[in-house]
């Protein structure tokens, strides 16, 4: 599949392009830029072709395929852009701004009969196989809650996370990890019931914030996002018998085994699971998806997605800060 790069992003350079080029079925052509240099640079590590304009790389007919790593606010312009000109989507998260948007986005996916993603590649990862055959072993009793967190400390002043128009804000960033997981581990049927964000006063940005998340009488999810908080990147499993943690769930590289911890009966066991790449894995289910035009459930994922972070911003107490 001829793919090209709309956006020469940090995480495409780190570990999106990388995986793409690790993988036999795509085939890089373009990468752009809003300048011709920075497409330069990367075409040449990356050996493709620079171009420099997204417009332009859009308009290429023999690109079938685009990963989008543009901020969010971004995103709707050039993924409407992209399925318009006939092409496979996989853009970064989150999606769009708001549910409304996300929908039109999916709407058009659908009318225009292409595959529409969001590179929410943790879900890949094989750690959080590990952790589903140790609940299926009934290893922790019934579940009783999940509990996740990912944050970080503040980012460099001018990082487009806390540029309102470009869709700064943790909840478009950090809350849709443990949101994501949340769906993972309890299904789709849950709702928003409670939730909290701190909106920085003059950027106009929520900074951090927390949400409970449940179905009528499921089991129920707390989770906590921010990027002024001490770091953290992990799920709990807290069961009738006992508790998993998954202690790195969302950023283990590529080279890195993630320790999944299970304690029960007075005993405490870690389990280094083996190294693996969820951005070649996510990678390999979009050329999957496209290719056997299996679509749907994809679009069922962006769309609950994008209603859970609606209601968490719906439902939020709004909390001042600065
Ligand atoms: N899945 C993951 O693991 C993961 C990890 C980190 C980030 N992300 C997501 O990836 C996207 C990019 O994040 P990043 O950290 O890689 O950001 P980044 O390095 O700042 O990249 C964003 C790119 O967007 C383009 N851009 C166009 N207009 C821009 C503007 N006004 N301000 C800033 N950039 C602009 C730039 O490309 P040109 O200069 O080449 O035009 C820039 O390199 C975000 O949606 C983020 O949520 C995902």
């Amino acid at each position: 599949m001829d793919i090209g790069v709309i956006g020469c992003a940090n995480i495409a350079m780190r570990s999106v392009i990388p995986a793409i080029k690790s993988i036999s079925d795509f085939n890089l052509l373009a990468v752009a830029s809003r300048s011709f240099e920075k497409a330069n640079e990367y075409a040449r590590k990356f050996e493709c072709e620079a171009i420099e304009g997204y417009d332009n790389l859009i308009a290429r007919e023999d690109i079938e395929a685009v990963y989008i790593p543009l901020p969010t606010g971004m995103h709707q312009e050039f993924v409407v852009k992209a399925l318009q000109s006939g092409k496979h989507v996989i853009a970064e998260k989150s999606l769009g701004m708001n549910f409304s948007e996300v929908e039109t986005m999916v709407n058009l996916a659908r009318e225009k009969n292409l595959l529409l993603m969001e590179n929410y590649m943790f879900e890949y990862h094989s750690q959080h196989k590990f952790v589903f055959d140790l609940i299926n072993n009934n290893e922790i009793g019934e579940l009783r809650l999940f509990r996740s967190t990912f944050g970080f400390p503040p980012l460099p002043k001018n990082n487009f996370r806390y540029d309102k128009k470009l869709g700064g804000g943790s909840l478009l960033d950090a809350a849709g990890y443990p949101i994501k997981a949340a769906q993972i581990f309890l299904g789709n049927n849950i709702t928003v019931k409670a939730s909290n964000l701190f909106i920085d006063k003059s950027l106009d940005v929520d900074i951090f914030g927390s949400a409970y998340l449940s179905g009528n009488s499921s089991i129920a999810a707390e989770i906590g996002f921010g990027f002024d908080n001490f770091y953290q990147c992990s799920y709990e499993l807290w069961g009738s018998k006992g508790k998993i943690t998954a202690e790195r769930a969302f950023t283990p590289q590529p080279t890195f085994s993630p320790k999944i911890i299970l304690e029960k009966d007075n005993d405490k066991k870690e389990f280094l699971i083996e190294p693996d790449n969820h951005f070649v894995n996510i990678l390999k289910e979009f050329y999957r998806a496209a290719t056997q035009r299996d679509f749907e459930r994809h679009y069922t994922a962006l769309l609950n997605q994008a209603k859970l972070q609606e209601e968490i911003r719906l439902l939020s107490t709004k909390n001042f800060i600065n």
